[in-house]
């Protein structure tokens, strides 16, 4: 575990980024949730904000009322070291990361503080990778990206599909999502920013792939799938092209248990050919809008920072992720399910990886690590246990 200078750190967990969407939904998750005896904070950039926020904690647990606040800024390098070193784990809401993220990983490496957020940004991952990696590994720290709906479902779900196999044989995994959800303001302006930096991302990439270490003796691919009808799911299969399924390959290249050759594919499952057609149509246009700088602009100015899905909607959202494993013979179907999955689930997941991180017995590791690698059952118990689904559905 990761406890250098842990006895003179007030915090055992900060939340930066408190009073956003998904802030305010993980804050209030915290303020139910953490364990006695657990010393967590909030902080943002505006102390007004906090202490509405804190109020309304307090509505929910009188103890709140202590809760501390910290003021610190995305942009300002010295606030965000005092963040990272007075805490044990800092989780950031902070996005879209690529603009906002760089200085906080660059100062939780720099103390040796673990780092969780929610980026579902490529680009962000390899370029802190290629900047930080290093000295997260000198002074202990792990940098976890991807931390909710990106990409804990489809990481755990494929670490707990593998362990339904057989040992040291090639294993070849598909998994396929489905949701009814609807996205945040803060959602929306991280991906359409992703979707036009495609020059930056695939640059990124490259640089990463020049410098991670080759693979000895072992194989791990995450090829694009092809749209196809999935006879597995019964429902349309489109490859989606996220950060999930780079996730779900970095863990396979730290864990031995994925076997000698793995392969993950990822897949959008719709159940009706007109849906599957009218969302690649319509994901084609958002794709073409964002490389004009006009239009992007002008579909950002349509999302609220700050909005997203009322209660009631979220309450009727939910997702599954099936897994088809294949490997020696054996063949498992598994699933992993839920609620709302960008923000009350997203949520539970950043605000249940930043306790696992501060509070559980892990694995040795440090550097940018995967949800699987840093946290793998300890997190999978821990997402069990506050309602989230792993299930074996069929073995053949
Ligand atoms: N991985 C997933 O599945 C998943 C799911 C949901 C969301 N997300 C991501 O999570 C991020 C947040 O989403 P959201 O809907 O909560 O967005 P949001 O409501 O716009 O919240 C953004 C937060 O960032 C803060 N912020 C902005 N600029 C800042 C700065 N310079 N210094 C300090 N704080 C700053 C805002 O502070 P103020 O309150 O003071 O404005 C707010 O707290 C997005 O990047 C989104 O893509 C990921």
């Amino acid at each position: 575990m990761n406890r250098q200078n842990g006895a003179a750190r007030p915090y055992d967990v900060v939340l930066f980024g408190a009073t956003g969407f998904v802030g305010v939904l993980t804050a209030e998750y915290l303020a139910s949730h953490a364990p006695d005896g657990c010393r967590w904070a909030l902080a943002g950039r505006d102390r007004a904000k906090l202490e509405r926020l804190r109020t309304r904690l307090t509505a929910l647990d009188p103890r709140c009322a202590d809760l501390p606040l910290l003021e610190a800024d995305a942009d300002d390098a010295g606030s965000l070291r005092a963040l990272a070193e007075s805490a044990h784990v800092v989780a950031t809401t902070v996005g879209p990361y690529v603009w906002y993220g760089e200085k906080l990983v660059a100062a939780c490496a720099e103390a040796g503080t673990d780092y969780t957020d929610l980026s579902g940004e490529p680009e962000f991952a390899d370029r802190m990778f290629l900047e930080h990696d290093t000295r997260a590994r000198e002074t202990g720290s792990r940098i976890v990206h991807a931390c909710g709906f990106d990409s804990v479902p489809h990481d755990l779900g494929a670490y707990f599909t593998v362990r339904q196999l057989p040992e040291d044989v090639p294993l070849r995994i598909d998994g396929f999502v489905r949701s009814n959800a609807v996205f945040s303001g803060g959602t929306f302006a991280s991906a359409l920013t992703a979707m036009g930096r495609g020059p930056q991302m695939l640059r990124a990439a490259k640089e990463r792939r020049l410098h991670e270490p080759r693979l000895a003796g072992r194989r791990v691919r995450a090829p694009l799938g092809r749209p196809r009808f999935s006879a597995e799911t019964g429902t349309w299969a489109l490859p989606l092209p996220t950060l999930d399924a780079q996730i779900v390959a970095r863990s396979a290249r730290a864990l031995a248990r994925y076997g000698p050759d793995f392969r993950y594919r990822h897949y959008a499952s719709v159940k009706h050919l007109p849906v599957a057609l009218g969302g690649t149509a319509a994901l084609g246009a958002l794709l073409g809008a964002a490389q004009v700088p006009a239009a992007r602009d002008w579909l950002l100015g349509r999302y609220e920072p700050g909005a997203g899905p009322d209660a009631e909607r979220r309450r009727r959202s939910w997702f599954t992720v099936r897994f088809v494993g294949e490997g020696g013979g054996r063949r498992v179907f598994t699933e992993v399910s839920g609620g709302d999955p960008g923000y009350d689930e997203t949520a539970k997941m950043l605000a249940e990886s930043a306790l696992c991180l501060a509070l559980d017995e892990l694995p040795a590791t440090s550097g940018q690590v995967t949800t699987a690698t840093a946290m793998g059952d300890a997190l999978l118990e821990r997402l069990r246990a506050a309602g989230l689904r792993f299930r074996v559905a069929a073995v053949r």
